[in-house]
Formats: structure tokens, sequence, C-alpha cells
């Protein structure tokens, strides 16, 4: 049933209720979590139009270090070109089903182009009600030749877009943990593969039953994420309350991931998230995971254990570290104690 047209498919059949293997235990659920009703702080959002202002870099940090997740605006990145992605993600998920298919994992012509549903379905109990497109930056010719056509140039215009704010978060952020500059060596440790995902989240018939994405921390050592106006990502806060990253036009959305709470020794925080199911709204989102080279080994940098701090995390390869990742399914910070 259905292969090629993912959850989508299903939506679009106009299902009045949601598949059993759909239905997430109740404690998975939104509505049955800790989910506060108090007037909520919010996640900052920070203006990086005076990017190396002291002032700028300080909140920066502050938010990596108290928050884990924070928006930026005059991040530099052209308006247009963040429309352009998201119209391509719209093209690339309103292809027949025919043509998606091409990119399911067993037909695909390459395993770094893969079209799916949920997360990892061979190990999950429930599945997530989602659809995405991932694709990991190999070079410009593998993406001229393999990735899908209807999104291809859009996607790879904004991927070099970020580029320029990526490395200056991740600048500011290892600058106050006493890295200076970043190496060759730095480079492939912070930023030394890239992959970036196009989800679409569909309509759904009993969104309280399920969820988009489950409970989980990324493994990147930065994301960078645009969403659409729709809403629903939601946070971990500090008091253990779930905080809604609600769309700011044109910003983006910056979260720590594992990588960099590893090398930070643990004061950069990699924020548990989740994103809840729409009844009206197809809603997409965008994420590019900057990360280490696979072959890296990560462990809390030395800069940072300079001065006796004693080491939190043990060294991992990161290519490990992500196998133990997809293997299981989403459960929240668990993937880090692989490094403990
Ligand atoms: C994710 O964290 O996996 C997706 C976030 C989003 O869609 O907002
Ligand atoms: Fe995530």
């Amino acid at each position: 049933l259905n292969q090629g047209n993912g959850v989508k498919g299903l939506s679009e059949m106009g299902l009045k209720c949601l598949p059993d293997s759909y239905i997430q235990p109740l404690e998975e659920r939104m509505c049955n979590s800790t989910t506060t009703l108090l007037p909520q702080e919010s996640i900052p959002v920070i203006d990086m139009s005076k990017w190396d202002d002291l002032e700028v870099a300080g909140s920066i940090c502050d938010a990596a270090e108290r928050w884990g997740f924070f928006q930026v605006i005059n991040h530099g990145v052209p308006v247009e070109v963040l429309e352009n992605v998201m119209e391509a993600t719209h093209s690339f998920f309103g292809l027949p089903a025919e043509e998606k298919r091409k990119f399911l994992k067993e037909l695909s012509p390459s395993n770094n182009v893969r079209f799916g549903t949920s997360f990892s379905p061979e190990a999950e109990k429930a599945l997530e009600w989602k659809d995405y497109l991932s694709l990991l930056y190999v070079s410009e010719d593998e993406a001229a030749t393999l990735w899908p056509h209807a999104c291809r140039d859009q996607v790879l215009e904004y991927m070099k877009s970020c580029e320029i704010v990526s490395r200056k978060l991740l600048q500011i952020l290892i600058k106050k943990l006493n890295v200076d500059e970043i190496d060759e060596s730095k480079e492939s440790l912070l930023m030394g593969s890239k992959r970036i995902n196009l989800n679409y989240y569909p309509i759904c018939p009993n969104p309280e039953l399920t969820v988009g994405v489950g409970r989980h921390s990324d493994v990147s050592t930065l994301t960078i994420l645009l969403q659409d106006e729709n809403g629903g990502l939601y946070v971990r806060g500090n008091k253990d309350d779930w905080i809604h990253v609600p769309p700011v036009r044109g910003s983006l959305v910056i979260n720590i991931g594992d990588a960099l709470q590893i090398m930070s020794n643990g004061r950069y925080k990699s924020i548990e998230h989740r994103v809840i199911a729409n009844r009206s709204k197809n809603r997409i989102s965008v994420p590019i995971f900057i990360n280490p080279r696979p072959s890296d080994i990560i462990c809390p940098l030395p800069e940072v254990l300079a001065s006796g701090e004693k080491a939190v995390y043990k060294q991992v390869v990161y290519s490990d570290y992500v196998k133990h990742f997809f293997r299981k399914a989403h459960d929240g910070k668990n993937t880090i104690d692989f490094a403990k």
C-alpha cells in the first residue's frame, strides 16, 4: 500500500482515523505531557546584524548554555533563498509517487539520497507522522547528478548561503571554549560534513494520538533549521516543560547538537525536542545538520579541559555515534550515554 507516497499519500486519501501503526504510547503524546499552561519563557531571538559585537557573541553563548536553542534574524541569508528552498520542498513532495519512490532506500541511486517516512521504521514500535528527503552533501557533482531535480538547485543555493552564518556561529561558540581559530582539524571536527533534510508533516486525522517527530536531541555539532509559518516544534525547557518555538518570518532556528555538547564537555546543551502533528495544515521544515567528519574522533576539547576540568565524555568515533543513533527509535536524550 502507498509505497512512494508516504504519510502524505495516507493524508490525501482522506483517512478519517489514524492507522494503528502511528498510535504513540500515552507518555509520548503531547497532550499528555508536562506541557504547562503557565506563561512560558521563550527561547531567545538574536539579531546577528552586528555579529562581531561582544554583546551579540555573549547572547549566543548564553543561549547555547542555557537553552541549547535560539533563533537568529538578520543572519545574512537572503529571504528569497529561504523562500526558494521552501517552495522547492513543496515541489519535491508534490511530485507523483512514482517520482519520489525512486529515492526510497531500496531504489535510490545513492546511499546519500534517501526518501522515507518516520525516523527508523525497523526499530520503532510506533511510527512518526512525517515524510522526509535526506541529502548528504558530498560534492556539487554528486548533487547535480543524483539529487532530485525538483529541489536540487534551491537546496544547494540554500546550503551555500548558510555557510557564512554557520561558521560565524561556530567561531563565536568555540571562542568561549578558549579555542581561538578554526584550524584544519577543528574545521573537520566542527563542520566536516553536512546533511540537509526536507521534512513534510501532512495533515493528520488524529494529531493527538501521534507525533510528527518524537523526543530526541540532534547528533550534529550545530543544526540550522528553517520552518514555515505553521509551527509545532517544541523544546524541553529548564522547568521540564515544553516550550513552543514560534515561527518568526525570515529567522533561522539554531540548536546545539550532541557533538558540540560532547566537545564542550557539557557546557553547551543539546536539548531534547519534538514536533507535534497537525489537524489542518501541511507543515514543512528544512534542517541543515553541520556535523563532524564520520572518521573524526569526538571528545571534550583539550582547550576546555586545560584548566583541570574532568572529562565527562569519552572518545567516540563519530560514525559509530551516528550509527548508534539511527539503530534505535527516538528516545529522548539517551544517545549521549554512548559517549559516557
Ligand atoms: C527535527 O528536529 O527532527 C525536526 C524539527 C522540525 O521539523 O521543526
Ligand atoms: Fe531534531
